[in-house]
């Protein structure tokens, strides 16, 4: 026998039984966002590399060990996005939407790839729902965000949560900041993690997501940049806060919360599950008032998050099957044309129905309509006359074919 194939390292095949629940996830978002004003964004699977070199940071572990990238036949240097904030910038410059009322508010949903060692919740693959609101620095679109992700959650059947929130400040107030934390970590320098101690000069925030225990010691005690929050810093955040207060969106203060991108200023926050082991965190973002500067555009503020799809899963722990048969329709097969006849209009009136289309007996189709978990069986005999069986109560009646459609619509 020839070699079979397996999915790639760190990839899934989303089967149907899997599905089910990813399209209620899906459609549970686009209503979400279409009652808060966001438009749907497609951008493509793959970008020029050095939008993410630049947008998210040169330092970060993503751009340095995460990404996919690859040369095309053209000798451009493409990458598989490893996330949608810089992606979805670019497409904000390139279509001129600094021109339209702003913020201009997007939403998206799609594969991203990130060259990670997996593990329960972490792929290579992986699915984010994510939203940004670009051209506003009013901590009401801060608050508007982060209460939509906390619904949304919610809605979609995720409890337990805990929403942690920091700020950064803005990039001039950080840049302060940064040397105060460099000469901190330079004076502890024998006591941090080797890498931790290469980045110090060009990384230093990042020192505070470290695992290793020299390091987390170190950090207990360091400076956090919400310890020097000032001005007009410290008023976006506490404004942030009391517009959640006053949403009821209980959040936990973390000045320890600085996110493994470049691009954050101000608020950052990140929503966590204690249902989940080491890759706890269901979804994060926060404002990022450089990037779109960054990559060539006016000055324009902005803040967004993404959330990752399969970590939802996981805590919800991928209930669902395949999607639910209302109808289920059984006949002989001399009566198969009618019971097809039946299933198609039955469809068409907006009804899931189903029938048997592997030749089953009449008891082996009784099954399969058990199995469907529909509600209803009709149960055609070889005469064409027809009984409905509920499949909770297993009362049976009988019935007419030619209103049935009329009487269950
Ligand atoms: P991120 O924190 O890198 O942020 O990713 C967002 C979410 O994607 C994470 O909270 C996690 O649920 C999920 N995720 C990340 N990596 C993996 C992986 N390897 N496997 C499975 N799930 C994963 C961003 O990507 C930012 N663009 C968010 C943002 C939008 N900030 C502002 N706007």
């Amino acid at each position: 026998m020839a070699e079979r194939f397996q999915a790639p390292r760190g990839t899934f095949d989303i089967q149907p039984a899997e599905s089910a629940l990813r399209v209620s996830l899906y459609m549970a978002a686009a209503e979400a966002f279409e009652r808060a004003g966001y438009g749907r964004i497609e951008t493509p699977a793959f970008e020029d590399t050095e939008l993410f070199a630049r947008g998210v940071g040169g330092s970060t572990d993503i751009v340095r060990k995460e990404m996919f990238s690859f040369e095309d036949q053209g000798e451009r240097r493409l990458t598989l996005r490893p996330e949608g904030t810089a992606p979805v910038c670019r497409a904000y410059l390139e279509h001129g939407m600094h021109t339209l009322a702003q913020p201009v508010k997007l939403w998206y949903w799609g594969p991203f790839f990130r060259h990670e060692r997996p593990q329960a919740g972490r792929f290579r693959q992986f699915h984010q729902l994510g939203a940004e609101a670009i051209g506003s620095d009013s901590p009401l679109v801060d608050a508007e965000l982060i209460v939509l992700l906390n619904d949304l959650l919610h809605s979609m059947g995720v409890n337990s949560l805990t929403l942690r929130i920091g700020s950064l400040g803005s990039l001039e107030s950080r840049a302060e900041y940064r040397k105060e934390l460099q000469a901190y970590l330079h004076e502890h320098g024998g006591d941090l993690a080797k890498d931790v101690r290469e980045r110090i000069d060009e990384n230093p925030l990042r020192a505070f997501d470290a695992k290793d225990e020299g390091t987390r010691g170190v950090m207990a005690d360091a400076p956090t940049m919400l310890d020097r929050l000032d001005g007009d810093d410290a008023d976006h955040f506490a404004e942030v806060r009391a517009l959640l207060d006053r949403a009821g969106v209980h959040h936990e203060l973390d000045g320890t919360l600085v996110r493994g991108l470049d691009y954050y200023t101000r608020t950052v926050f990140s929503f966590e599950s204690d249902r989940l082991g080491a890759q706890s965190e269901l979804a994060g973002g926060g404002r990022y008032d450089g990037l779109v500067e960054l990559l060539g555009g006016p000055a324009t503020p902005a803040a967004g998050w993404a959330l990752g799809i399969e970590r939802v899963l996981l805590v919800l722990g991928e209930e669902g099957g395949a999607p639910p048969v209302q109808v289920f329709v059984a006949a002989p097969d001399s009566q198969r044309d009618t019971a097809l006849g039946l299933v198609f209009e039955l469809r068409r009136a907006g009804i899931a129905a189903d029938l048997d289309l592997a030749g089953r007996s009449p008891k082996g189709q009784m099954k399969q309509a058990d199995r469907s978990g529909a509600d209803l069986t009709v149960i055609i005999d070889d005469n064409g006359a027809a009984t409905a069986r509920d499949m909770d109560t297993g009362e049976q009646r009988p019935v007419d074919l030619a209103n049935l459609t009329k009487e269950l619509g």
